[in-house]
């Protein structure tokens, strides 16, 4: 698959920067070999992955308000990382663990068959150019690779904000035979209350975006 980002340099503040190469060690993953999901928390709690976390306001909201689920965040914004990393330490919280690099690598080559519960992807960048849709995570390709990381059951929960992508999503999703939609009525989902409202979606409802929620669910294995 093509990336879907383009490794920004962001600024880092002085905090951020000793977040990560104070704090990186005891929550940040190295990859070398497939993850054991229950050593790396240190116990058989449900573990639910964000991909591209950004700031991590959402998985700092859903690990503080599920504190008997585990959270496995991946985002390359070492910003982002740095400040997810100061939230961990502020509220010290034991079940979030994060990992820097491609989303789609880290399925393909670090997580075991079936070993998630639940995968949030929340504002995945929109590549709003036509000739960018390709560098989209959302394709027939992408749900199959995850299709294969989910356990029977888990849910997969979706937000952007861009209407022209909320709809590939919808027949992506709709023509992917491992995923069904938790709506009865088919088509997107009300915003669910667990999901955090995040900085980046506030913003975009001051500006008057509008936002679509979809809510599917890995068919039984
Ligand atoms: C538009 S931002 C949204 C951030 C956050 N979810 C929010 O709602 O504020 C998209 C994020 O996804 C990350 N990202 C995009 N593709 C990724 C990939 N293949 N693997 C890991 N992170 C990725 C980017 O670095 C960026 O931080």
């Amino acid at each position: 698959m093509i990336p879907s980002f383009v490794r920004r340099k962001g600024r880092i503040s002085k905090a951020q920067q000793r977040a990560l190469d104070t704090l990186w060690p005891r929550y940040g993953i190295e990859l070398n070999q497939v993850l054991d999901l229950e050593t790396l928390f240190g116990r058989p709690a449900e573990k639910h992955l964000e991909i591209g976390f950004g700031r991590g306001d959402a998985l700092i909201a859903m690990a503080k308000a599920h504190p008997e689920h585990d959270y496995l965040g991946i985002d390359i914004y070492r910003p982002g990382i740095g400040y997810l990393l100061l939230q961990i330490e502020a509220a010290k919280l034991t079940n979030v663990r994060i990992i820097s690099a491609d989303a789609v690598e880290v399925l393909q080559q670090y997580l075991p068959p079936h070993c998630l519960d639940a995968v949030y992807l929340f504002f995945p960048d929109p590549w709003p150019k036509k000739r960018h849709h390709k560098r989209r995570l959302v394709q027939a390709e992408f749900l199959k690779l995850l299709a294969q990381r989910l356990k029977s059951g888990a849910i997969f929960h979706l937000a952007t904000d861009w209407e022209n992508y909320a709809e590939q999503m919808l027949l992506e999703l709709e023509a992917a035979p491992d995923f069904i939609n938790t709506m009865p009525a088919g088509g997107f989902a009300p915003r669910p209350p667990e999901r955090p409202l995040t900085k980046f979606e506030q913003r975009g409802l001051r500006l008057g975006h509008g936002v679509w929620d979809l809510v599917y669910q890995r068919r039984e294995i």
